[in-house]
């Protein structure tokens, strides 16, 4: 029972962890449809923060889905278990003192919410990365679109799910007109003064 539960407190802070660090932890959420690149950039960010002495993590669907959450489907409620455990892993990985990037699709404002509610909201920078579906679609690099257009993929966001869009996002990366290069340095650049220590 939770009420049975009473936490340690261990002698390893997190403000000590952060001291030995030389930075402050934050968590850069990265959501968007599929295909709009928020891989891509996640990865292109964490590149150039590690080249610069950052302490990083990049949690994505490929780390994630295939392992922790190989248990969980598309579907509503699944969905929403999936973004609520990268949320807990995402907290610890701050209490660690990392700079974690998390990059997946987490459609609904409300799971978002919930993530920034967990992590403090000082710490959760959301990236919206904007992408019209069009072009997804036309990208379609996994040929999951043109699988989810016949049916064979019923609740694909975008198509037979929702996806809704952040109302108040801390930046908006619009990939179909941007450089990949320029979108990578307008983020550090954004972020850097709040990671610094
Ligand atoms: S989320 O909606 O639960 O946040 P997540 O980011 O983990 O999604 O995974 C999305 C990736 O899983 C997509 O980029 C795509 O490759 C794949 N995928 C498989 N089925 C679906 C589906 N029904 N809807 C969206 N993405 C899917």
């Amino acid at each position: 029972m939770q009420e049975d539960i009473h936490p340690t407190e261990f002698k390893v802070s997190q403000a000590i962890r952060v001291q030995s660090l030389g930075q402050r932890p934050r968590l850069l959420w990265f959501t968007g449809l599929s295909g709009s690149g928020k891989s891509t950039l996640a990865n292109g960010v964490e590149y150039a923060l590690h080249q610069m002495g950052f302490h990083t993590y990049l949690l994505d669907g490929d780390n994630i889905r295939t392992g922790l959450n190989k248990d969980l489907t598309f579907s509503e409620t699944d969905r929403v278990e999936n973004i609520r455990r990268i949320g807990e892993v995402s907290r610890l990985m701050l209490d660690a003192g990392l700079i974690v990037l998390s990059a997946f699709i987490s459609p609904f404002i409300s799971d978002r919410e919930i993530i920034k509610n967990l992590v403090g909201a000082e710490n959760y920078l959301e990236v919206f990365v904007d992408c019209p579906l069009e072009v997804c679609e036309q990208r379609d690099v996994k040929g999951l679109y043109q699988k989810a257009r016949k049916g064979l993929i019923k609740d694909f966001t975008g198509i037979g799910s929702p996806y809704e869009a952040p109302p108040n996002p801390f930046m908006v990366i619009k990939t179909a007109e941007d450089q990949l290069e320029d979108s990578i340095k307008n983020i550090v650049q954004a972020i850097q003064p709040i990671i610094n220590r």
